[in-house]
């Protein structure tokens, strides 16, 4: 269903060119959030995260933006530091960063100390992660399989369900649900 909605709405278009016919205009923002993309290494990056300078800041939450680096991993900054993203879980709502400042065991802890205090208070480190800089083996592991930080941002799943794509209005500071007719509170209005 949500795949054939581009086509629906293309059909539409053709249907009804004349710009002013309501049922033809298709809200910008929900277009402008449609694409889902990637830096290259084909993680998808989608809403709360959003590609600054390719992707439109309402797409995703203020903090969560990224940057892309050459080798095509997304990279995110926090406290400061730019961290390249190994992955994204969107449904732990958590991601695994690398940093080499993990393998020195005293840049490791101030890097703990720096995280730990983020400006940022949509970002958290995960469980056990303020404990990576005990020994050299939990550095070594920290190294292998990332630092794992958790985020919190307004729930996607009935916005998605209904059609729509989520994104954030930084004038309000609301979440914003974007339908082909218009940004909605939580999610689209049900046909009929
Ligand atoms: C990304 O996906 C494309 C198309 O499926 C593939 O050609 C390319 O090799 C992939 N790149 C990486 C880094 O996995
Ligand atoms: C932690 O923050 C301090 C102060 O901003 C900075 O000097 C230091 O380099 C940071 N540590 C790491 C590992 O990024
Ligand atoms: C919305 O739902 C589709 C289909 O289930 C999924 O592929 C996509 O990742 C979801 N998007 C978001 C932002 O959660």
């Amino acid at each position: 269903m949500v795949s054939n909605l581009p086509i629906f709405i293309f059909i539409l278009l053709l249907l009804f060119p004349d710009k002013s016919t309501p049922s033809a205009a298709v809200d910008f923002h929900f277009e402008d959030c449609r694409q889902p993309m990637t830096c290259g290494d084909n993680q998808t990056i989608q809403y709360p995260f959003y590609i600054q300078n390719r992707q439109q800041s309402f797409c995703g939450y203020p903090g969560f933006q990224l940057k892309c680096h050459q080798n095509g991993h997304p990279i995110l900054n926090l406290a400061g530091r730019d961290f390249s993203v190994r992955s994204i879980s969107y449904e732990e709502h958590s991601l695994r960063l690398s940093d080499h400042a993990v393998s020195s065991a005293a840049e490791c802890s101030s890097l703990i100390r720096n995280l730990s205090v983020l400006a940022n208070e949509r970002f958290s480190l995960g469980d056990g992660q303020d404990r990576i800089c005990d020994g050299e083996e939990s550095r070594d592991e920290a190294e292998r399989n990332g630092l794992i930080v958790e985020w919190t941002a307004g729930e996607c799943k009935f916005c998605n369900k209904s059609g729509g794509y989520c994104g954030f209005d930084e004038s309000t500071h609301f979440f914003k649900c974007y339908c082909p007719d218009r940004p909605h509170a939580f999610h689209c209005t049900p046909p009929g």
